[in-house]
């Protein structure tokens, strides 16, 4: 029996391919490579010394992902496969509703014809909106501020009413707070496309000198130094914390929601600080007014995930810094 990864090509998906392939799981990737690379899945194959399937395949494309399902034995689904660019989403709001909630639909379809129901799904922070006090509990109000949220949302609740409805479901959903960082080899990371939004891959561009200088939004939040305060997590914590989740999944049925953080909060000035002190480098900055829709402060209360889990992040903000730089100079300089 193999599981199947969705958008397993992806930055987090490569991630979890590996940790699963490392504790000895068959795997089947999934992906139409709207955002990633095949080359991905040589160099996934290439750390871990292992092979799978990989299918090259749009998960709303129905007929060709009921194939895979009938062509292969799948214990479980974790799924990644998705769009994520919040700002674009404003923009084609279409295109993200069809994509993350048309993709989720058919693949439900496809696991309920060939009677596989367990799922690990790739939620986000982003569905508490804008919280009222952190550190975030799982149970607080919901509340998505932009078209992505509400996808990620709308596919919760999708998947709560699959599970009341049928209760031989076993569903995991799992609140991403900030993934950074990248595989210890410098071999799988992140690459993001086009000019990218978020703080690492934009400070990694003024490092390797592309940028001349990164644009802090915003320096008087009710922080401690004016920056806005995320939860950042090491990609192979998050990845590994599919595989908590999953084992704890699998043991019965039912819908489970966890949180993965590491329960700190760090402000974008000290991810500057972190990020040139291992790295030797320089990174130039400039404050700028907030960016709209930008909360002051998100980070995790990691609780529950560590009690019914068994899973913690282990990795500093240092080794984030440090292996997100690895992996941009091994693949990104000129
Ligand atoms: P990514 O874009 O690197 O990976 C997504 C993968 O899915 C890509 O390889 C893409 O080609 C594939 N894909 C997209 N649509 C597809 C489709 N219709 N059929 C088949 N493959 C498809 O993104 P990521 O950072 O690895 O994120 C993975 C998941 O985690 C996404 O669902 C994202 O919304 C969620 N998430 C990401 C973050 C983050 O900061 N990176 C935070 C919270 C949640
Ligand atoms: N920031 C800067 N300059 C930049 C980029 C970011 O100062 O060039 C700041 C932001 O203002 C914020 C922090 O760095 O304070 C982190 O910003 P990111 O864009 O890296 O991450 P966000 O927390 O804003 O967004 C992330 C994901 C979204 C998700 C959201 C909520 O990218 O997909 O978390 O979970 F919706």
């Amino acid at each position: 029996m193999a599981i199947l990864l969705t958008g397993g090509a992806g930055y987090i998906g490569s991630h979890a391919c590996v940790e699963f392939l490392d504790k000895g799981y068959d795997i089947i990737v999934v992906d139409n490579l709207v955002n990633s690379d095949k080359s991905v899945i040589d160099k996934i194959k290439t750390i871990t010394g292992k092979d799978f399937k990989f299918y090259e395949v749009d998960i709303r494309d129905k007929e060709k992902l009921q194939g895979i399902f009938k062509e292969n034995k799948v214990e479980a689904v974790i799924h990644f496969a998705g769009f994520k660019a919040v700002g674009e989403s404003v923009l084609e709001p279409l295109k993200y509703y069809d994509n993350n909630i048309g993709g989720t639909i058919s693949l439900l379809e496809a696991m309920k014809g060939s009677n596989v129901n367990k799922i690990v799904f790739s939620s986000s922070a982003t569905v508490y909106g804008t919280p009222k006090t952190v550190p975030i509990r799982e149970d607080f109000p919901l509340d998505a501020i932009n078209p992505y949220g509400r996808t990620k949302l709308m596919i919760e609740k999708i998947l709560k009413d699959l599970y009341n409805a049928d209760k031989c479901w076993h569903i995991g959903v799992l609140r991403y707070f900030n993934p950074i960082g990248a595989h210890k080899s410098g071999i799988i990371g992140e690459k993001p496309q086009g000019i990218p939004n978020n703080l690492m891959p934009r400070v990694c561009d003024v490092a390797l000198g592309k940028e001349k200088e990164l644009t802090v939004w915003g320096n008087d939040y009710p922080t401690g130094d004016g920056t806005g305060v995320r939860d950042y997590i090491h990609v192979v914590d998050l990845a590994q914390g599919h595989i908590a989740a999953y084992e704890k999944i699998l043991k019965k049925p039912g819908y489970y929601v966890y949180n993965l953080g590491t329960g700190k909060g760090y402000s974008v000035l000290e991810i500057i600080e972190t990020f040139q002190r291992v790295n030797g480098v320089k990174i130039p900055y400039k404050f700028y007014p907030r960016r709209p829709g930008d909360v002051a402060k998100c980070y995790a209360d990691p609780d529950k995930a560590r009690e019914e889990l068994g899973w913690e992040a282990k990795y500093t903000l240092e080794d984030m810094c440090k292996d997100a730089w690895n992996f941009v100079v091994k693949n990104m300089a000129q």
